[in-house]
């Protein structure tokens, strides 16, 4: 007997947890602020709509209507399909990878503010603590193990379970945090960076960004939503489901821009992208905010645990697909699964430090496998679930799926079923190509 989420909630939660992630708390912000602020909110929430409550409702619509791992779930419509599920266990396995790298220096900062240190030096802090070959690598790998031991428990018993506890704390913690952004003097100043619109801003490049962020914080094009969306009931309500997790993701991201921003700017900081925003900048606001030491462990916390939720989704994507294909026990998958993760995490946390200097088409091992996921494969994974589902599974199989046999309204399923056909698999491809700079605008 396959496993089952308990309820549709903890499918929701499960799934919003895997949702909200870095991307949300460290990426969108930043995003938002150097794009055009509203308007790139405004294209960024248009390609919600457009994209991410279809591609959510297909993914999980095929996931439930195969009740298999992603290569099963692909196979099931098409034999020939087969590579498309091949290429989101590949997706996954590279995205754990040098996820858990972010995930080892957040246990890290955690543990840091816990034991109630304060880094009065946070850049030089970080560039000490990443260029290390030992602790970067000891503290990926425990966060690798925690993931690996909640995806070890099971879907009810690991993953549904931990979600629902986590979700909501972090929630709380988002909520502290952003509360304490905003009420800081010249909160302004960030928030008008956040939200002000730029339109000047939007050129092919701000589209880009916007759709590959789409892809990115909704975890859509690799699989996770078509995983998490077979152990769904036959009876539950496929559709409001896949419109409440968008939704909540989005909301969510939002509130992380009001969490992250204000503080930088009221301290006179701007938003610098990657690694530096999280690791240095924030550190250094802390260190001079009141009572910093306390809501840098709280928002390290919160990051960690928006963290974890991500990554067990990476992993059961590949622990479905081990378990079921080479008929081995979750436990003994999960072991070798992390075992693997954990080899090709090394060289990507090595990037920073003594593997620096060492550049594949020009870039490091950890912004190789960046790019490549955001820029390539998540765009690869979507256009080809889209011709899955619009045009050989067809609109109208689907469309029974999830309706629950037609006894469920879907008022709008001619629309869902041409953007899924024509308008989203067009979209993801011009601006795919915009992205390899192919095709110019
Ligand atoms: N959505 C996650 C985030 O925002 C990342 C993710 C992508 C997780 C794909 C799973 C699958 O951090």
């Amino acid at each position: 007997m396959r496993e089952k989420w308990k309820s549709s909630f903890g499918f929701v939660m499960a799934s919003a947890g895997a949702a909200i992630g870095l991307g949300n708390l460290w990426r969108f912000p930043y995003l938002v602020g150097n794009d055009g602020g509203g308007a790139f909110l405004i294209l960024y929430l248009i390609f919600i709509v457009l994209i991410g409550f279809s591609v959510t409702i297909a993914e999980a619509g095929l996931g439930r209507y195969a009740a298999s791992n992603i290569v099963g779930s692909f196979r099931k419509i098409h034999p020939g399909l087969a590579f498309a599920g091949g290429l989101g266990i590949l997706s996954a396995y590279l995205l754990f990878s040098y996820y858990s790298v972010i995930g080892g220096w957040i246990i890290k900062y955690a543990v840091t503010y816990l034991t109630g240190r304060s880094l009065e030096n946070p850049e030089a802090y970080f560039a000490d603590f990443t260029s290390q070959v030992f602790q970067p690598i000891f503290f990926q790998v425990i966060f690798i193990l925690l993931t690996g031991f909640i995806v070890y428990k099971g879907i009810a018993k690991g993953i549904e379970k931990y979600s629902k506890i986590l979700l909501p704390v972090l929630f709380v913690l988002l909520i502290v945090t952003a509360v304490r952004g905003i009420t800081l003097p010249n909160a302004m100043e960030g928030i008008r960076f956040f939200l002000e619109p730029d339109f000047s801003k939007l050129t092919a490049k701000t589209f880009v960004d916007a759709m590959g962020q789409v892809f990115f914080s909704l975890s859509l094009g690799l699989g996770a939503v078509i995983t998490y969306g077979s152990y769904l009931d036959k009876k539950e309500n496929i559709i409001k489901a896949s419109v409440l997790v968008p939704t909540i993701d989005t909301i969510m991201a939002v509130i992380c821009g009001f969490a992250i921003l204000p503080p930088l700017f009221s301290f006179g900081l701007g938003a610098s992208q990657g690694p530096s925003l999280m690791f240095v900048s924030l550190p250094l606001v802390f260190s001079k905010m009141f009572m910093g030491n306390l809501f840098g462990m709280i928002f390290f916390l919160l990051v960690f645990f928006a963290a974890v939720t991500s990554s067990i989704s990476m992993l059961e994507i590949i622990t479905a697909y081990f378990t079921e294909t080479f008929h081995v026990s979750r436990k003994k998958a999960t072991l070798i699964l992390c075992t693997g993760v954990i080899l090709l995490g090394i060289p990507c946390s090595l990037s920073f430090g003594v593997l620096s200097d060492f550049h594949l088409f020009g870039l490091t091992v950890f912004d190789l496998f960046d790019k490549l996921i955001s820029n390539i494969l998540l765009p690869v994974g979507a256009i080809l679930l889209c011709i899955a589902v619009g045009h050989i599974w067809g609109v109208k199989n689907a469309v029974r799926e999830v309706t629950n046999q037609g006894t469920l309204s879907f008022r709008l399923w001619r629309i869902w079923g041409f953007l899924i056909r024509y308008i989203v698999p067009a979209v993801i491809f011009v601006v795919f190509l915009a992205g390899m700079g192919i095709l110019r605008v």
